[in-house]
């Protein structure tokens, strides 16, 4: 018994000298380094930062996920990083989801995934889909929100862009399958921002298992589509599986079924509980200011789109002439971004604004340090989506989808399926909050505490 005391004594007090040193050898050393402290060994500031994230304050911090972190504020800072991709910096995920989806877009250089963007998230490629997301949008509003008083639209809207993503990226259309998918893609969404702890009872240990058995389901699809495509090379489905397993590189090769799965479960991951937070809060703010509402309402497209036939989809077109629903969008996404901002690891020794940045240090871009600036938006918690309207903002200061050659390859994606939701929302239902001034809670995603429930008034 004295003995485990003895030790378990000489054990603390070795952590704390060791605490001590730590901070003091890395501070005292390099006065040139970004301001802050670094926090614990490991840890560094990586709980306090989580803290303060879902309070919207994420930006003071120097030691994140066990990694030394500059956190760059500001227009310029974004600029730098997002110009010098592969130069001065290079993109880093967490060692989380590197491990998730180790042959994925992710994990790969700047140069490999020019192929995926090219071939997947085209204009071509996309136009080709407006008809199917505008028929899916109508279903889905017409089975889950006609007839019914008051919808959560937070949880509610997960099945529109879960089963959307399923349906055009893989054509799987059976709404249990897709529910049970939908149950395995939450529990690896709370591993990915978990420390990768691969033991009984974590968050990490838990996504490991739900992405092991994703790989599971999704390795015989991906192979029964192989073959077909190898039998009847004009296959009728023409989703995005489709064009991975068709699309060859400069010398060539086509894609391993490895990266084929990584690629597709990166994809279907990223989008859509995205597009599902950018969509909830998009409704949040129409249902508070209902002028611009009004605005959407009244808009010509929009009246147009009343006179189409009862079976006459949206087109690629139509979609075009959406400005101000975009603006409106793009407002929301700035007052409450689904992603708080994303790492680069510099590549060597280089000096920025007057601080030295060691080669390996992290370097961390957060939207809310311009987002959120009234140097770059005026009145920044005020929603006014004519920002962007005319020139717009200052470049580099709205950045929800990142920026550089790293930027969202599914930004135009989630452009459509924004902005469909909305038309076909709109048309059906003017509504208003059935719980004001709700709480807002980042969970890893910022999520309304109540889920957002809202009073349907339909037209
Ligand atoms: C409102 C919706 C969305 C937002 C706000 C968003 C935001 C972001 C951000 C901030 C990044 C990091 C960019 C950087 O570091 O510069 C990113 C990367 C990524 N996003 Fe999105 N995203 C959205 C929708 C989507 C959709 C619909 C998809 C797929 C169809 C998608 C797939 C990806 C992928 C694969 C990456 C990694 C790209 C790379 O490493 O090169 N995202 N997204």
């Amino acid at each position: 018994m004295i003995f485990i005391s003895f030790f378990l004594g000489f054990l603390l007090v070795t952590i704390i000298v060791c605490f001590f040193f730590y901070q003091s050898k890395v501070q005292n050393g390099s006065s040139t380094l970004p301001p802050g402290s670094l926090g614990w060994p490991v840890l560094g500031e990586t709980l306090e930062f989580l803290g303060t994230a879902r309070n919207g304050m994420p930006d003071k911090f120097t030691s994140l996920i066990g990694k030394q972190t500059a956190v760059s504020c500001g227009a310029e800072g974004n600029k730098f990083l997002f110009s010098n991709e592969n130069k001065a910096v290079v993109i880093w995920w967490p060692t989380s989801l590197q491990n998730l989806f180790p042959s994925s877009i992710m994990a790969s250089t700047s140069h490999d995934t020019k192929r995926m963007r090219k071939a997947f998230f085209k204009p071509e490629s996309l136009s080709r889909c407006v008809g199917t997301m505008d028929d899916v949008t109508k279903q889905y509003l017409q089975m889950e929100w006609e007839n019914r008083r008051e919808v959560k639209v937070f949880p509610m809207v997960k099945n529109y862009t879960f089963s959307l993503a399923c349906s055009l990226f893989t054509s799987i259309e059976d709404p249990i399958y897709i529910s049970k998918l939908a149950t395995d893609f939450n529990v690896v969404l709370k591993g990915i921002i978990s420390f990768p702890l691969n033991f009984l009872g974590t968050h990490y240990y838990q996504a490991i298992r739900a992405t092991d058995q994703l790989r599971k389901e999704l390795r015989v699809l991906i192979e029964q589509r192989r073959e077909a495509l190898s039998e009847r090379p004009s296959s009728p489905k023409h989703d995005l599986l489709w064009c991975m397993l068709k699309t060859a590189d400069e010398n060539g090769q086509l894609m391993t079924v490895n990266e084929v799965l990584d690629n597709m479960l990166a994809l279907l991951m990223g989008g859509h509980d995205t597009t599902r937070c950018a969509l909830t809060f998009l409704m949040k703010y129409l249902a508070e200011v209902p002028h611009v509402y009004d605005e959407i309402f009244k808009g010509k497209l929009f009246w147009n789109s009343l006179t189409k036939g009862p079976n006459e989809l949206l087109t690629w077109e139509d979609m075009q002439k959406m400005r101000y629903s975009w603006a409106t969008a793009n407002e929301a996404m700035r007052l409450a971004p689904a992603v708080q901002g994303n790492f680069r690891k510099a590549l060597s020794d280089f000096t920025y604004a007057g601080f030295h940045i060691p080669k390996g240090w992290t370097l961390y871009w957060s939207v809310n340090s311009t987002h959120m600036n009234p140097d770059y938006f005026l009145e920044p918690e005020k929603f006014d989506p004519s920002r962007f309207q005319g020139n717009g903002p200052t470049p580099f200061a709205f950045i929800p989808f990142g920026g550089g050659p790293r930027m969202c390859p599914g930004k135009e994606y989630a452009r459509l399926e924004i902005l469909m939701f909305l038309h076909n929302v709109v048309k059906k239902f003017k509504w208003e909050s059935a719980f004001p001034n709700e709480m807002l809670k980042v969970d890893p995603l910022p999520t309304p505490a109540e889920g957002l429930p809202i009073l349907l008034h339909p037209h």
